[in-house]
């Protein structure tokens, strides 16, 4: 099935059916550390997404909160590419989006923590430049992107 990319199309059905279906992809579990309902809800209303679509499901999501003051770092708050999709490039797809959005909003990083056994995710965020800032206490690791200003356009 042909996959469409979008940005901000998901509703809360959708993004909780997508929450639900990878739910146990997360390490440790989604569920066991929010509310999928509530977090569903607080990234639609909340959250800038990139999204990916086989048809009508969403498949894959990337969520970035851009609300910080003075616009220093946006923060990504969700990553997932349900296993049906996986190694097709389209989490790192979906990243390279929010990173473009994000950078075109005014934002200087991009920020993140992934717990240490989410291998996948981690070379993931390596690969696309992330550098670890900080270890938190619960066993993730917090990562940075400096993603600077937006390049001036060329002069014709
Ligand atoms: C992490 C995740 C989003 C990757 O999605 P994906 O679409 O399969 O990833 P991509 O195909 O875009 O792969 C991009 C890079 O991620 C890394 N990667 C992806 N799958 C991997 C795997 N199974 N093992 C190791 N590295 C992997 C690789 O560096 C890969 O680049 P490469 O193909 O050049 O080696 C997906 O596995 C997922 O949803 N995991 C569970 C949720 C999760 O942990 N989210 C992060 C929370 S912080």
């Amino acid at each position: 099935m042909t996959l469409t990319f979008t940005s901000g199309r998901s509703d809360m059905a959708r993004v909780l059916a997508h929450l639900q279906a990878h739910d146990h992809a997360f390490q440790p579990p989604l569920s066991s550390r929010v509310s999928l309902a509530d977090y569903a809800r607080k990234l639609v209303d909340h959250a800038l997404r990139l999204e990916a679509w086989a048809g009508d499901d969403l498949i894959g999501l990337v969520a970035v909160y851009c609300n910080a003051p003075e616009q220093d770092a946006a923060f990504v708050s969700n990553v997932s590419v349900l296993a049906s999709h996986a190694g097709q490039g389209i989490a790192r797809l979906l990243m390279q989006s929010a990173i473009t959005q994000v950078r075109e909003r005014g934002f200087s990083n991009l920020r993140l923590d992934v717990d240490h056994r989410a291998t996948a995710a981690l070379r993931l965020y390596l690969a696309l430049g992330f550098q670890p800032a900080d270890k938190a206490a619960n066993g993730s690791v917090s990562m940075i992107l400096p993603i600077g200003p937006r390049p001036p356009t060329a002069l014709p």
